[in-house]
Parts: structure tokens; C-alpha cells; sequence
């Protein structure tokens, strides 16, 4: 009879696997590579279909990627936004195409918010902050006088150095000895975080009290920059990051990176239960903010064994 076939449908239809298109910023990072795993291994664990797209850091390539998404008619779009900036377009190819997009990791800035359903991620502006905090802290024991800071951004545009920046700055005026005599991108690359603290170390040498680095991956590559240049990190220059990676407590325990503020990677599971939730037409909340801790050096032995990226 009808009901039986009405049964049989909705049957049919719980069963056909959900189908999500994925374009992830590249592999330029640590914090990435375990990103990546994350959202593939949830994936997998939840039965979804995902095709994932790797963008190389290129806007273009996500640009297309999202297109590609959009002609195979896939259920979701999921995207971490290597920068900020220009999404309005293909955006609104989606919304029309009556794909719901879910961003993750990176937020957009579009003038519609109606352009996705949800974004999943870190607080950057309070990682930054929380950064910030550490260094007002430790300054208490430094001896008076200026405390000279550069700084490694992220991705130029992307949404982690802007934010990561602008915490990092509103709380630092609470001690006008913190200053910032050096502020450049070094891409969230380990290459390019030696590379630019190499030009840093060339211009300011001996005056460098502190690095801020955007992410892990570049202060560990401007920690072998310090120590080429016959300094110790953590000790003639302190040394903050951001992320939480196994790599970073590995510098904590050498001593050689003093504070890193976590910013999870491990989004995978969120992911697949909210889109499932989307595509069931169940109500999100418009931001899901991931929670995180700061871990100092003084914890780092004690904390390692329970990383999980
Ligand atoms: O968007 C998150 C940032 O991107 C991470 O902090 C960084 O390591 C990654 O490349």
C-alpha cells in the first residue's frame, strides 16, 4: 500500500550516503596535515561520501574546486578559506544551485551571511590575545626597559594572521614596553618562518627579545634561524606560537619555545554531524567555536603523552 511505499522511500533515501565536497586551504603545515586526517579518518567513520580537493594555498584552486563541487551536485560544500576576501561569487553559484556550504577552520567575509549555513572553528582573535596575555606575564620579571618583539604572520589575508595580529596587538598595550619592530608573512611554512627570522636576525640581531609566530610550524622554523645565528631560543629570545602541535611540545620540552596556545585541528567529527543535521533541514548555530587551552613550556613533559595532534 502507500504507507509501504512511502516506508520503503524514506528508507531508501536514509540509506544513500551523504555526499560532501571538501577544499582544504594545502598541506603548508603540521596543524594542517592533522586537519586533513581528521576530517578524512570522521568521514570515513560516519559513512559519508567526501571528495576532497587540496588547493595548494590558492584561492583560484578553491575557486574552481567549489565550481567542480557544484556540477557534480554534491549534498554539502565544505570549505576552509584560504583567505578572507572574494568568495561572494562563487558563493552565491551555490546558494542558487541550493547547495548548503559549511565553512570550517577559516572564516569568509561576505556582506550575506545567508552564503553558509554555519562556521566551525577556533576564536583566532582570542588566540591571539591569549598570546598577548602570556608575554604581559612573563614581562613582569623582565628587567625594565623596552621589550623588543617581532612578529611572523600567517597567510597574508587569511583570517588567522588578521586575527592573530589584531588580539595580539589590543592586548599588548597594556604594557607600553612591548613593542613591535617587525611584523612580516611567512606563510604558516617551517621554509619561510627560518627564512624571514633570518632577515629578521640580520637586521636586528642582539635587540630581538621575542618572537610571535602565527603558527607552530614557523616558530619552529625560525628556532633553527636563532640557532644558527648562535642564539638560544626560549632563553635570548622568548619564543610564543600558536597551535598546539606535537612538534611544538617537542620544542617546549628541549626548551626552546616557551608558550604555545592551542588552536584545534580536529574537526572532522563536528563536521560530518552537522552537515548531516544541515542536510536533514535541522536548525545549526550560525558559529560553533572550538574550545582550547594555552600550554607553556612548564607543562609541556606532562601534558605530551595526551596530544593528539
Ligand atoms: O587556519 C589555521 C591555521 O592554518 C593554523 O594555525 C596554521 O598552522 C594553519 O596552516
Amino acid at each position: 500500500g502507500f504507507a509501504a511505499a512511502a516506508g520503503h522511500t524514506s528508507l531508501a533515501l536514509a540509506d544513500k550516503p551523504l555526499t560532501i565536497g571538501f577544499s582544504q586551504v594545502g598541506a603548508e603545515s603540521e596543524w594542517r596535515t592533522a586537519n586533513t586526517v581528521s576530517i578524512k579518518d570522521a568521514a570515513k567513520q560516519a559513512g559519508v561520501n567526501l571528495k576532497f580537493a587540496d588547493a595548494q594555498q590558492k584561492q583560484e584552486n578553491q575557486v574552481k574546486a567549489i565550481r567542480s563541487f557544484i556540477a557534480q551536485k554534491v549534498d554539502v560544500i565544505a570549505f576552509s578559506p584560504v583567505v578572507e576576501s572574494g568568495w561572494d561569487t562563487v558563493l552565491r553559484e551555490a546558494k542558487a544551485a541550493k547547495i548548503p556550504v559549511i565553512l570550517t577552520d577559516r572564516a569568509v567575509n561576505v556582506s550575506d551571511k545567508s552564503l553558509y549555513v554555519t562556521f566551525i572553528g577556533s576564536d583566532f582573535v582570542e588566540e591571539g590575545r591569549r598570546a598577548a596575555r602570556w608575554l604581559l606575564e612573563r614581562a613582569k620579571t623582565l628587567p625594565a626597559g623596552d621589550i623588543n618583539i617581532v612578529e611572523l604572520q600567517g597567510t597574508v589575508g587569511s583570517a588567522p594572521a588578521i586575527d592573530r595580529k589584531s588580539g595580539f596587538e589590543q592586548e599588548i598595550k597594556a604594557n607600553p614596553n612591548l613593542k613591535i619592530i617587525r611584523s612580516q608573512t611567512g606563510d604558516f611554512t617551517r621554509a619561510k618562518g627560518k627564512e624571514v627570522m633570518e632577515a629578521f636576525l640580520k637586521a636586528d640581531g642582539k635587540k630581538i627579545n621575542v618572537l610571535y609566530a602565527h603558527n607552530d610550524d614557523m616558530a619552529i622554523g625560525a628556532i633553527q634561524a636563532i640557532e644558527e645565528a648562535g642564539l638560544k631560543p626560549g632563553k635570548d629570545i622568548l619564543v610564543i606560537s600558536i597551535d598546539g602541535v606535537k612538534g611544538a611540545f617537542e620544542a617546549m620540552m628541549a626548551g626552546k619555545l616557551n608558550v604555545t596556545v592551542e588552536c584545534s585541528p580536529l574537526l572532522g567529527p563536528q563536521l560530518m554531524s552537522i552537515a548531516r543535521d544541515v542536510k536533514a533541514g535541522k536548525p545549526v548555530p550560525k558559529r560553533i567555536t572550538t574550545e582550547e587551552g594555552v600550554f607553556p613550556a612548564e607543562v609541556a613533559a606532562k601534558e605530551f603523552p595526551n596530544r593528539k595532534y
